[in-house]
């Protein structure tokens, strides 16, 4: 466990990470535990659960053996992630048979997904909520009291949770992330995200704005903006297009990581996901415009043949995708890009897997996230197209984008020994704690040797040698 309070348990890639959330409050002497799998939005919705559940009295704890309450906030985004989960949920239906008082609960994308069926149908949990019912979990929790089903899964138009500071896992952490909106409105056909989730919607700009004073003024020194496709945030309007506040003028999201650039040069934005189709050349000029903006990119490509993005229903095109790569590169020239690749989707053949490899070869990004096609029940590509390519060949396609992308890391990493960078350091290597680990503007963790530098502050390290996962440094004056 780390000190911190925030104990990685699994670390699969952006959407497989699972973490704990601890924070100290106890009126009630009722203790909560909570576990997070999937992506950041997960993580940071965590936080949201455990503020609502403090205010209720209950302290959280990192020891499930004296938790009263254990909620597992769950991702549907592949199969394995969700198998992972049951087998977690499994493990705690054993444990109630020794603690059969303690209440267990699913969260999430997979609570959202499956409904009601983990609870009367599998009985594996207690209590069901998706992610637009936590205001309501005071309320299922005293449901399951009284022994009445406790699940909540409606989703909201509007629910944002703009007014609830999140209690942060990490206390007297360095980076955070502030959701600026919920949901998705894209429909790629691969995608289980829109049912999960729900339609897409903003958050008001001030309250974003505020959250991130909140964290600076609490010692953070970077925030990462979260939002399924954040290039599409616009706030003054409703999810259905209406004016909510005629007069005021609309914010989009160029204006809004201004606004937070502007909370103080020594606040460091950066923000996931962009969308290709909607990535437009004024956030990359603000960006350009703000040393505080990180100078980093995430813009999953899918693939790199049109038709297999038409059949993914992305909305671009191979050389739409590659013009906005152009456009990166002109306009923040140092700018790192990664991206998310699906290998062996419906259809995929030998051409169009080497087309994803050509275009790997023309982007060289910095760094990737990869995973084999997974069916997902009702999303378009299940009803609309087979999952004809056999299982030998996904793993055969994905291992040679595997080891093109370490290839372009290693030399994204090369590149820069020699550099002087400017770090934020963000606390002890998970390997040596005579060591700082940090990032550069870039997002590459960079690990040094401690000197009397101290965590949350910016140091100029000399990068003196690399892994394809790591630059290694040292402090210069
Ligand atoms: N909203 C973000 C990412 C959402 S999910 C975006 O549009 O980029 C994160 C990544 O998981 C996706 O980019 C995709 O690469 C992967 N993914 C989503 N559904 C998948 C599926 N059914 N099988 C395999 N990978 C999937
Ligand atoms: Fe899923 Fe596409 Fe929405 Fe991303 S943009 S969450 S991949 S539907
Ligand atoms: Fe998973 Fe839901 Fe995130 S499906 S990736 S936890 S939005």
């Amino acid at each position: 466990m780390l000190e911190t309070g925030v104990n990685k348990v699994i670390d699969e890639g952006r959407q497989g990470e699972a973490t704990l959330v601890e924070s100290t409050n106890s009126d009630k002497g009722k203790k909560l535990y909570i576990e997070s799998y999937g992506c950041q939005m997960n993580f940071s919705d965590s936080e949201v659960v455990a503020s609502i559940l403090t205010k209720e009295g209950y302290s959280t704890t990192r020891n499930v053996d004296e938790a009263d309450i254990v909620l597992i906030n769950t991702c549907s985004i592949r199969d394995n992630a969700e198998q992972r989960v049951r087998n977690r949920l499994t493990d705690f239906k054993k444990r109630k048979e020794e603690q059969p008082e303690m209440v267990v609960g699913i969260l999430g994308c997979m609570a959202e997904r499956l409904k009601k069926s983990l609870l009367e149908e599998e009985k594996l949990v207690d209590l069901v909520a998706g992610p637009d019912a936590y205001r309501d979990l005071p309320n299922l929790i005293e449901d399951v009291g009284s022994g009445q089903k406790a699940v909540n899964v409606l989703l909201s138009r509007d629910e944002t949770y703009a007014d609830i500071s999140p209690v942060r896992m990490d206390k007297g952490g360095v980076s955070a992330f502030v959701t600026i909106m919920r949901g998705c409105d894209n429909m790629c056909s691969f995608c289980v995200v829109p049912f999960t989730r729900g339609r897409e919607r903003s958050r008001d700009p001030e309250t974003i704005v505020q959250e991130c004073k909140d964290l600076f003024d609490a010692g953070y020194r970077e925030v990462t903006l979260l939002g399924q496709n954040v290039d599409s945030y616009r706030w003054n309007m409703t999810s259905k297009g209406e004016i909510t506040e005629p007069g005021k003028p609309t914010v989009n999201f160029a204006q809004l990581m201004e606004k937070v650039a502007l909370v103080s040069p020594d606040l460091r934005v950066r923000f996931s996901t962009s969308h290709p189709k909607d990535m437009t050349d004024d956030v990359l000029e603000v960006m350009a415009k703000y040393e505080n903006i990180c100078e980093y990119i995430h813009l999953p490509v899918q693939s790199g043949n049109t038709e297999v993005l038409g059949r993914m229903n992305r909305a671009y095109s191979r050389e739409w995708y590659l013009d906005r790569i152009s456009a990166i590169n002109r306009i923040v020239p140092n700018c790192a890009i990664s991206t998310d690749v699906i290998t062996g989707f419906c259809g995929e053949t030998e051409e169009e897997h080497q087309d994803t490899l050509s275009l790997m070869d023309e982007v060289k990004y910095d760094f990737a996230y990869m995973f084999k096609y997974s069916e997902r029940p009702k999303t378009l590509a299940e009803r609309r197209f087979e999952d004809d390519v056999p299982e030998d060949v996904k793993t055969r396609r994905l291992t040679e984008i595997i080891d093109k992308q370490m290839q372009h890391s290693l030399e994204s990493h090369q590149k820069q020994v020699g550099e002087v960078q400017k770090i934020l350091v963000e606390g002890p290597s998970k390997r040596n704690d005579a060591e700082w680990c940090g990032r550069n503007t870039r997002n590459s963790m960079v690990v040094f040797p401690k000197g009397n530098a101290e965590k949350g502050t910016y140091l100029n390290v000399k990068i003196t040698s690399c892994t394809a996962a790591t630059l290694l440094g040292e402090i210069v004056e």
